[in-house]
């Protein structure tokens, strides 16, 4: 049972298989299981959680992606397994669209289906080779009382969008995540404080060949949930799968002043920029 101010959010950190959603969902398996059997109440799972990441052309993507209306092999299996264990879980997919376009997505799942989905505004260097670069805006779910926005990965580096959602009400950003470079997990402590919302990240772990020139990719963990303050409240090995929860207080998102004299949203001045 959630309560709209107490939410218990658990973060997994996986090493998804390249064009292999079955063998991404055994490992999965486990991982959901340690966090229901803690009493998690929303899972954040990596980006392109069900398919890897270095699709070498556009058939090899167009062979793991699928429909966000939850009925492909992966978001139904995410659906089961929301059922299974009564939680809500975000998790990055690759997203089959009309005219062949593909986007690089992560759906808001539970036992009844596909609640939100995002598309990845900001695609990171060879993506924009492959996906079609999002079209759905910055949207916020409410989810049992609780608001929830979805940012991915390489979104890090654009500090519109956090406000935006936070403007737009988020509480909670779950943020699914392949990254390669190291400055990620520093900018969202930045985002959580300006914006005082919490913010999950799930990144990957392990090694990929990149599609283009053959140069290993490694993916670098760290995963971690941040408070408002930008504290981290659990977080990830650099090299290792990994599953961890923690208890978040809503409020604390819910209230924008620093001072008496001070809110971080009435303060702004949009007159100027
Ligand atoms: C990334 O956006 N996957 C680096």
């Amino acid at each position: 049972m959630m309560s709209n101010e107490r939410l218990r959010v658990g973060i997994i950190q996986s090493n998804p298989h390249l064009l292999d959603i079955e063998k991404s969902c055994r490992d999965l398996t486990p991982q959901l299981a340690a966090l229901a059997n803690d009493g998690a109440q929303l899972v954040v799972m990596p980006e392109l959680a069900s398919s890897g990441y270095c699709f070498k052309n556009k058939d090899q993507l167009d062979s793991v992606s699928e429909t966000n209306d939850g009925k492909g092999p992966f978001l139904s299996w995410i659906k089961a397994k929301a059922a299974e264990h009564d939680f809500a879980i975000v998790t990055g997919y690759p997203e089959k669209a009309a005219n062949a376009e593909v986007f690089n997505s992560a759906a808001l799942i539970d036992r009844h289906g596909v609640i939100g989905n995002y598309r990845k505004l900001h695609l990171f260097n060879h993506e924009k080779e492959l996906f079609t670069p999002g079209d759905l805006g910055v949207p916020v779910f409410d989810y049992a009382g609780v608001k929830i926005a979805i940012l991915i990965c390489f979104d890090w580096a654009f500090p519109e969008v956090w406000r935006s959602a936070a403007l737009a009400g988020a509480e909670i950003i779950a943020h699914p995540a392949n990254l390669v470079l190291p400055w990620a997990q520093t900018a969202c402590q930045g985002h959580a404080l300006c914006n005082r919302t919490f913010i999950a990240t799930a990144n990957r772990v392990g090694c990929e060949k990149s599609w283009r020139d053959n140069q290993q990719i490694t993916f670098t963990g760290g995963s971690q949930l941040l408070n408002t303050e930008a504290q981290q409240l659990i977080s990830g090995p650099t090299d290792a799968c990994w599953q961890q929860l923690a208890e978040i207080n809503l409020t604390a998102a819910r209230d924008k002043s620093i001072k008496q004299y001070n809110d971080l949203f009435s303060d702004r001045r949009p007159d100027c920029y």
